[in-house]
């Protein structure tokens, strides 16, 4: 069922015990807050999963993983499998960042692998994709963001798609402050939702949620997810500081 999500991607950030802080502080300030069908995400490093998970137990805030490897276990040398991460508590990965895709070379294929890795091992994935400027400047946009959907994920069956939440992350958009108008985001959710309708049925289309990621802070935030297509976020920067984090949680 579609959902509402706020969730933070804290990439390469906060050490052992800033981790057990953040958690803790997020622990607090969402204590009383009434989450109805609306999920509070946090994506620590590999390291500080388990830590994240012990600070986050019997909280409203669920703990994620940033990435993982397709193989099931073997020689890849400093990579992490679906089923270690399962062995600690995590049920869902973030997949096909644009970092992880600029700067680890992950293209759409490999994503795919990943995608059906997280599956056979019964995980959620949160699946990132998103245009680069240039794709924008030249009116690619949507081809592009449908060719990343097509390749990593429209193999799939129907039935899969409970498992899947998407995030549209305009690489324009991550860590520059520059953050897509509300407009530019409902127009592109919109689309995702009507391919993903046309490939499968509307069924899947209205019940997968669709996060927005990209320079979402509390002061953007509340205009963003008041779109009818727009179901949450993915937060960098504004992740790691508890009153941001939190104020954009109260947003949705
Ligand atoms: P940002 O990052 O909020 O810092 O722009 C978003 C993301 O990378 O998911």
């Amino acid at each position: 069922m579609r959902q509402k999500i706020v969730a933070g991607n804290w990439k390469m950030n906060n050490d052992k015990d800033a981790t057990k802080k953040l958690i803790k502080q997020l622990r607090k300030s969402t204590k009383k807050l009434s989450l109805k069908n609306t999920r509070v995400i946090v994506a620590p490093t590999f390291v500080n999963l388990s830590a994240a998970i012990k600070r986050a137990k019997k909280s409203k805030i669920e703990v994620v993983a940033q990435n993982m490897h397709q193989a099931k276990n073997g020689a890849f040398t400093g990579e992490i499998s679906a089923e270690m991460l399962k062995s600690i508590g995590v049920k869902t990965v973030i997949l096909g960042h644009s970092e992880r895709r600029t700067y680890f070379g992950e293209t759409d294929a490999l994503l795919a692998e990943k995608v059906n890795a997280v599956l056979e091992n019964k995980l959620e994935t949160i699946f990132c994709f998103g245009e680069l400027l240039e794709d924008r400047k030249s009116e690619n946009h949507f081809a592009v963001v449908e060719s990343q959907l097509k390749n990593g994920l429209f193999h799939l069956e129907a039935s899969a798609w409970k498992h899947i939440v998407l995030a549209y992350e305009p690489v324009w958009a991550i860590g520059t402050g520059e953050t897509a108008s509300p407009e530019q985001a409902q127009e592109m959710h919109a689309f995702i939702r009507s391919i993903i309708e046309k490939q499968y049925n509307k069924d899947v289309a209205d019940n997968v949620s669709i996060l927005y990621g990209g320079s979402v802070k509390p002061a953007n935030a509340e205009e963003i997810f008041s779109k009818p297509d727009v179901d949450g976020g993915l937060i960098g920067g504004a992740a790691l500081k508890a009153e941001d984090f939190t104020a954009i949680i109260k947003a949705i």
